[in-house]
């Protein structure tokens, strides 16, 4: 049993990471573990625990166990949890909670836990005392170990952890089961440094840890044989890529070479505005398939609380950075995070907040009300705001919000844009959907021969979160 220690995650030390290209093994009696078996997994994070997911979907279908889409009928059901805000930590504890029965009724179920809450301490300790019913924990740095961590567990009957809390080194040997057949997940960069004081991420992931160009321009590259049209490069922050690699090669080197493989659309996630250069900017502009679509976490319009939250930039930086970008790149979208009622965030504060939020006029925001992370150093500062407070500046900041997202896609109606057809749209029948260059929401008319191609499409009604239009190809 590896049990994760908070003291150890928040280390950071000189080493550089290690690139292990033969990590994830399986001998031939575990390609047989799950024969006749099937498997169910529900991930509730971000982008890059979703791809966690489809690296941990590979592994048990080279395991031999096959997917379903209804738990009930599964015989191993894990969940990839994540930490970032309380509601998440309730979302996975409440299916926890329903999935006690199913074990009662069907012994040989195996649960596990995985993703970021497996590398919180007293989550882990939670599970022990609390659900002695789950089999198996294990982390986000022990993924590729999964064959032998489930293999034990599934021996013993009873409970096996394995959560190392270490820095973290590069796994390149681990398979992947893509979601969609159109546009794909790249991990560029693992884990995090900038210890925001609100976030529990760098102690959840480890340290950042840059991986080669080669690596990913490969994975770029069969991507295209494969048919793909679409890569997001992930990172935490993919600004920062590089910084921690010995050549002199950045973001900005990175996607002028992804740029250059021709794949049709580039999108990247998330930015942080301490780490957006210049050349950034050029490079984006002078490549058409890097989509005009940035998405710049600001958190915060007052200085007193960015300091507070540890973001190492102002309210004038960023709205400096982002009137650059506006000016730079023609039809840019850019979106942006906001986190109200961070710990004795005054009315004034809230105020800057909207400020910015007025004079960006973002195409649209994720608003969030500040959770208390254990570990983070946030979580330690008094708070004089109640709850009820932060709920009313919630709801003040979303109807600004939503207003601006409205009005930006109030742009949009009669013109053609191009959009990724991904497959039939899930709120209206008959109906395909896609995002544009700009990544807004489409639903459209059309022949879903269309599928997996990049279609001009005229725009016919707007809402807030999407809209209607026609292909006209
Ligand atoms: N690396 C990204 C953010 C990843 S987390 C960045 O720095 O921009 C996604 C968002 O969750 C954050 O941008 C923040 O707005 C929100 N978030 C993170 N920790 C939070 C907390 N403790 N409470 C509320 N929101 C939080
Ligand atoms: Fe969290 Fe800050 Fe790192 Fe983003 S940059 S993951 S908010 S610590
Ligand atoms: Fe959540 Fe972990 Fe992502 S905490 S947001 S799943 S990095």
């Amino acid at each position: 049993m590896i049990t994760p220690n908070l003291i150890e995650a928040k280390k950071r030390s000189q080493r550089k990471s290690i690139v292990k290209d033969a990590e994830y093994k399986i001998t031939n009696e575990l390609k047989q573990l799950g024969k006749g078996k099937t498997y169910f997994i529900k991930t509730y994070g971000c982008q890059m625990n979703e791809h966690d997911g489809e690296n941990i979907k590979a592994i048990l279908e080279d395991l031999s166990f096959k997917e379903v889409d209804n738990y009930e009928k599964a015989d191993l059901i894990l969940l990839n949890t994540c930490s970032i805000r309380e509601n998440a930590h309730n979302k996975a504890f409440g299916m926890l909670g329903r999935l006690k029965h199913l074990k009662q009724t069907n012994e040989n179920l195996i649960i596990g836990l995985c993703g970021c809450m497996a590398q919180e301490e007293v989550v882990v300790q939670e599970i022990m005392d609390k659900y002695k019913f789950v089999d198996l924990v294990f982390g986000t740095h022990n993924i590729h170990h999964l064959p032998q961590i489930l293999n034990e567990a599934i021996k013993k009957k009873e409970l096996e952890v394995e959560v190392m809390s270490i820095e973290g080194d590069i796994i390149e040997n681990l398979p992947v089961k893509r979601d969609s057949k159109y546009k794909a997940w790249i991990n560029i960069m693992y884990g995090c440094d900038k210890f925001c004081t609100y976030c529990i991420v760098p102690y959840t992931r480890g340290k950042q840890r840059s991986r080669k160009n080669v690596h990913i321009l490969k994975e770029v590259e069969d991507l295209i044989k494969q048919g793909y049209k679409e890569v997001t490069l992930l990172g935490q922050n993919v600004n920062a890529y590089g910084k921690d690699l010995d050549e002199d090669y950045r973001m900005e080197n990175l996607l002028e070479d992804v740029a250059k493989t021709k794949i049709p659309r580039i999108r990247f996630v998330t930015s942080h505005p301490w780490d957006f250069t210049d050349q950034m900017i050029n490079v984006i502009k002078k490549y058409d398939n890097i989509m005009p679509y940035i998405h710049l976490p600001l958190q915060s319009g007052s200085n007193r609380i960015l300091k507070l939250m540890g973001r190492r930039y102002t309210k004038e930086e960023y709205l400096t950075l982002f009137n650059k970008i506006k000016e730079a790149i023609p039809n840019v979208s850019i979106t942006t995070d906001i986190i109200v009622g961070f710990p004795n965030e005054t009315e004034e504060d809230f105020l800057q907040t909207l400020d910015v939020v007025n004079k960006c006029q973002f195409d649209s925001a994720f608003t969030f009300i500040f959770s208390k992370r254990v570990g983070t150093p946030a979580a330690k500062m008094k708070d004089n705001v109640s709850m009820d407070e932060k709920n009313q500046r919630l709801q003040k900041l979303n109807e600004v919000v939503n207003h601006y997202a409205r009005v930006a896609n109030e742009k949009y109606l009669g013109r053609i844009v191009p959009v990724l057809i991904e497959g039939y749209s899930k709120k209206e029948d008959d109906m395909l959907m896609g995002y544009t260059d700009t990544m807004k929401l489409v639903n459209v008319k059309g022949d879903s021969k269309y599928i997996g191609q990049i279609v001009q499409v005229k725009i016919e009604d707007i809402k807030t979160w999407s809209m209607d239009g026609s292909i006209v190809n």
